[in-house]
């Protein structure tokens, strides 16, 4: 089996019974902010593109580049579709001109032609990448790869039953805003960076340890920040608060802990891959001096891709659009059927949109609790962004349905909230269609409900196995320290004591003292 690097989480995978071209992503993302790091743009994409299968993961812009598809990748694949509560990923494929579609079942493995075996895990909460995110498992003559991305499921052991993995591809580095974004002293945005940055690690550490493959290829990142507004979020100023390590980093601090399997995938690096060994040749000389040189590179990247941005932004401007007036139109109907997530936000959100002039601010608040948008009236809120009006017109023009997928990944915003953070103000403004809502409200509804009656004891404590988040098992991803829990696989922490989550609104955990009758448990 070969792999070959196409930059990012991209890679295409070859064996004799076919070949598979998964998340090629070129054209820069999220308002132009996120560029493909090494540049890939140069590869032989119509060879490449010239495939049998395509798997598309998810719908994120730095999985799914929709130009590039359509451009490069040969409507004669056929396409290996994770099995998502929403039509949207298959509809947006059919809209390029793929008309070839494997609809796969969910965790059941599935037998193509000439011996070649896959399976994809789709996991399909809210808060999963834009409600679905997915893990490709390919097996061809006993030679297995689990091409992981940048999806955490609660666990792997459904992957590992199917045998000793070979090649486990996954993500080490990060993909949001937080804490870049928020107003705060640039001393507490570094610690909390760091933290970020630590918990990445530690969690791809625990997934690696948990399916024990024979290699590790850390992909699915960092990306790189080409906009001379963005361009801070680069690691290359030697700030261990920035939570974009690059693949070099990570080699580096995985050798620290005794480990020597892993492979960089750099866009053009082939790994031949057996049961029993990975020849690896890279594009360039040397690995490591090729990320030493990484300052340099970006800047020459940035000259060359600037002509690229400056044609995106001369797109965002849409003065004809009544903003108070869309918003209220569009959002206000879903605000009347959001039940759960209005109730989780609990609150005013307020956006400040910064006119064209670059002073003037239009205020408007979406009131979850009053189910209205209006202007903002001088009152406390929960939340609030501040970002340019031409982006949220632009949203409008083109009637983005999730903003997560858009505004928040650019990271063309800054924030402040009172309190927690709050997951169920993401989830909204990712759910602006009514399909998308009524599949989250449905979806809350159901989790609300199950009760997760097994207990488990962690140290002193007696508390819940599954999560309040998204329940992983706490005997794997538990960690109990001077009355607080943290969840090792999104790093949420909950107050013994009391129960109550010190990561997000609501979410409470149940657990009591080891020896104390369950009643007493909160
Ligand atoms: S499942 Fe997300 S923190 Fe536990």
């Amino acid at each position: 089996m070969r792999l070959t690097g196409t930059g990012h989480a991209s890679m295409r995978i070859d064996t004799p019974a076919g070949s598979i071209l998964c998340d090629p992503w070129v054209n820069p993302a999220y308002f132009a902010s996120w560029f493909p790091f090494p540049d890939n743009s140069q590869l032989d994409w119509e060879t490449l593109g010239d495939v049998d299968y395509l798997y598309v993961s998810h719908l994120h812009r730095d999985h799914f580049d929709a130009a590039h598809l359509k451009r490069f990748v040969t409507k004669k694949a056929t396409v290996l579709l994770p099995e998502y509560p929403t039509s949207q990923l298959e509809d947006e494929l059919r809209d390029l001109g793929f008309t070839s579609f494997i609809k796969t079942k969910s965790n059941e493995v599935h037998a193509l032609d000439g011996g070649l075996n896959i399976m994809i895990q789709a996991l399909i909460s809210p808060t999963d990448g834009p409600i679905g995110d997915s893990s490709l498992w390919v097996e061809y003559d006993g030679v297995r790869v689990l091409n992981q991305n940048d999806a955490r499921p609660t666990d792997l052991s459904i992957f590992a039953e199917l045998g000793h993995v070979h090649a486990h591809l996954l993500q080490f580095s990060g993909a949001i805003w937080y804490p870049m974004v928020y107003e705060l002293p640039e001393s507490a945005k570094r610690a909390f960076g760091k933290q970020k940055r630590d918990r990445q690690f530690d969690r791809t550490i625990r997934y690696i340890d948990d399916l024990k493959a024979s290699w590790v290829f850390p992909i699915a990142g960092p990306p790189c920040f080409l906009d001379d507004e963005l361009w801070q979020f680069n690691d290359i100023f030697g700030d261990e608060g920035n939570i974009f390590p690059d693949q070099q980093w990570f080699a580096d601090h995985y050798r620290e802990l005794g480990r020597d399997n892993e492979v960089i995938l750099l866009p053009g690096t082939v790994a031949e891959l057996t049961a029993d060994d990975c020849k690896v040749t890279h594009p360039v000389p040397d690995v490591r001096e090729f990320f030493a040189d990484k300052k340099p590179y970006l800047e020459q990247m940035r000259e060359r891709k600037r002509p690229i941005i400056e044609a995106e932004k001369a797109t965002w401007r849409h003065p004809e659009i009544d903003v108070l007036a869309e918003l209220k139109r569009r959002i206000e109907p879903l605000l009347e059927e959001s039940i759960y997530m209005a109730k989780g936000v609990g609150g005013p959100v307020r956006f400040d949109l910064v006119g064209y002039d670059g002073e003037s601010v239009e205020s408007i608040v979406v009131d979850f609790p009053g189910k209205e948008v209006r202007p903002y009236a001088d009152e406390k809120v929960r939340y609030r962004f501040r970002t340019q009006r031409e982006l949220i017109e632009h949203l409008i023009y083109i009637d983005e349905g999730d903003w997560v997928n858009s505004l928040f990944l650019s990271c063309r915003f800054s924030a402040a909230r009172i309190g927690q953070y709050n997951e169920f103000i993401y989830a909204f403004f990712k759910c602006l269609t009514e399909e998308r809502l009524q599949y989250a409200e449905g979806w809350y509804d159901e989790h609300e409900r199950t009760t997760d009656a097994e207990d488990i004891t962690l140290g002193d404590w007696v508390v819940q196995r599954r999560c309040p988040h998204l329940k992983a098992d706490l005997t794997r991803f538990g960690m109990v320290d001077d009355g607080v829990l943290t969840c090792q696989l999104h790093g949420w922490k909950f107050d013994l004591a009391s129960g109550k989550c010190l990561t997000s609104v609501g979410h409470k955990v149940r657990a009591r003292k080891a020896g104390e009758p369950a009643e007493s448990a909160s």
